[in-house]
């Protein structure tokens, strides 16, 4: 089969590889029908991840059809169509028990294109395949679904739910990428009372406005004093850091308000500067976090339902074999607009599958 392979630092290749094949009695086997690309596929490029060793399969979102299942998998069968999971979970350890899927001890976790390889190829295995994968109902089309595989359960676990967002409150977003925008989104849900988002690009700044951003900011431009003057002097409720690299980690703790609280989700691959000769005083909340995916299937209904932003998320379609012309556009998103690049045929998306009861 033909997957995008990561060679080290600045080197990447579509090229021919072995078939993946079942492992592990609990493995599944699935044919990749919708893949995406990630920002933190670009930070593993970047080098900022140095644990995705060179030979690496990348990807962690798709949608894709299971083709062959290990003897112990009990909840898909060959035909069905899956959402693959960016986390996946052995549903034993401790921090599987409790729904910290994110945290699995028992080789779970992030692993797709990060430790083992990933959905950027034609066909896959995942691990775990009962809590990897997630049936899909047959209305929902691949490239709204694979939306579902990390970047709406991340920003609303690690930035929505992780900062607490609540009625009347006043959020700012800073990096409106895929991640920020699902941010924006799913923020919504709880009736803040602004949300303000902040980006270097005019073309992601604009589509944070369509998807329900307030005012933005360019991050150039002291989008503090924007903060400050929409809220009296006070900082904001809630910041969202979906960046991924100091400064904006920085300039999200200079915004908080006293009492508030800074949601981290932002990949990191150097140290920022915490500025707590400033922040002792304040009584802010910092939280890190790796998304769990503890609440796809509440997402799935949502989406189900038409009460989450699909289309409007995904600017390009690409056949599978155009992944590196796909990265090129994604990596210069500031200039080609791309939210959400979808990779695979629409052919596959006529797969019939029998409903499913999760
Ligand atoms: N914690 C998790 O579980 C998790 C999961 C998925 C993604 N992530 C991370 O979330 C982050 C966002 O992902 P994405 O797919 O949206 O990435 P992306 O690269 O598409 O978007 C990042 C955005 O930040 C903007 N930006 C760059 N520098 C900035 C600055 N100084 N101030 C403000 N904006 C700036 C860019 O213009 C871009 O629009 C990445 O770091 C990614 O690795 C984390
Ligand atoms: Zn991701
Ligand atoms: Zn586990």
């Amino acid at each position: 089969m033909k997957a995008l392979v990561f060679h080290g630092p600045g080197q990447t290749s579509w090229q021919d590889v072995p078939d993946p094949s079942i492992k592990d009695a609990a493995d599944a086997i699935v044919r990749v029908d919708a893949v995406t690309i990630c920002g933190t596929d670009l930070h593993i490029i970047k080098g900022d991840v140095p644990e995705v060793a060179p030979g690496r399969i990348l990807g962690h979102e798709a949608v894709g059809t299971v083709v062959e299942t290990g003897g112990d998998v009990r909840s898909v069968r060959p035909g069905d169509r899956v959402l693959i999971s960016c986390i996946s979970a052995c549903g034993r350890c401790r921090f599987c028990r409790e729904g910290h899927y994110g945290q699995c001890r028992g080789g779970g976790g992030w692993v797709l294109g990060h430790t083992i390889d990933g959905t950027q190829a034609e066909y896959v295995r995942v691990p775990f395949a009962d809590l990897s994968v997630h049936p899909l109902p047959s209305a929902l089309a691949s490239h709204d679904a694979v939306l579902l595989a990390d970047i709406f359960p991340t920003s609303y676990e690690v930035g929505v739910l992780n900062g607490n967002v609540r009625p009347g409150d006043t959020v700012v977003v800073v990096g409106a990428g895929p991640i920020g925008l699902a941010a924006i989104a799913t923020a919504q849900l709880y009736s803040p009372g602004r949300i303000i988002a902040v980006d270097l690009a005019a073309s992601r700044l604009a589509a944070a406005r369509d998807l329900g951003a307030d005012a933005t900011a360019s991050a150039d431009e002291e989008p503090e004093r924007l903060v400050e003057d929409l809220t009296d002097g006070l900082g904001a409720d809630t910041v969202i850091e979906a960046v991924g690299v100091p400064e904006a980690f920085e300039m999200c703790t200079r915004m908080v308000r006293p009492g508030g609280r800074v949601a981290n989700i932002g990949v990191h691959g150097k140290p920022a500067v915490l500025h707590l000769e400033d922040l002792w005083i304040k009584d802010v909340t910092i939280t890190t976090g790796l998304v769990d995916t503890h609440s796809t299937p509440m997402l799935l209904r949502m989406m189900a339902a038409g009460r989450l932003p699909g289309a409007a998320m995904v600017t390009h379609r690409f056949e599978l074999d155009q992944m590196e012309e796909a990265y090129d556009v994604f990596t210069r998103a500031g200039e080609t607009g791309a939210l959400k690049v979808v990779l695979g045929g629409p052919q596959h998306d006529t797969v019939a599958v029998p409903p499913q009861e999760q």
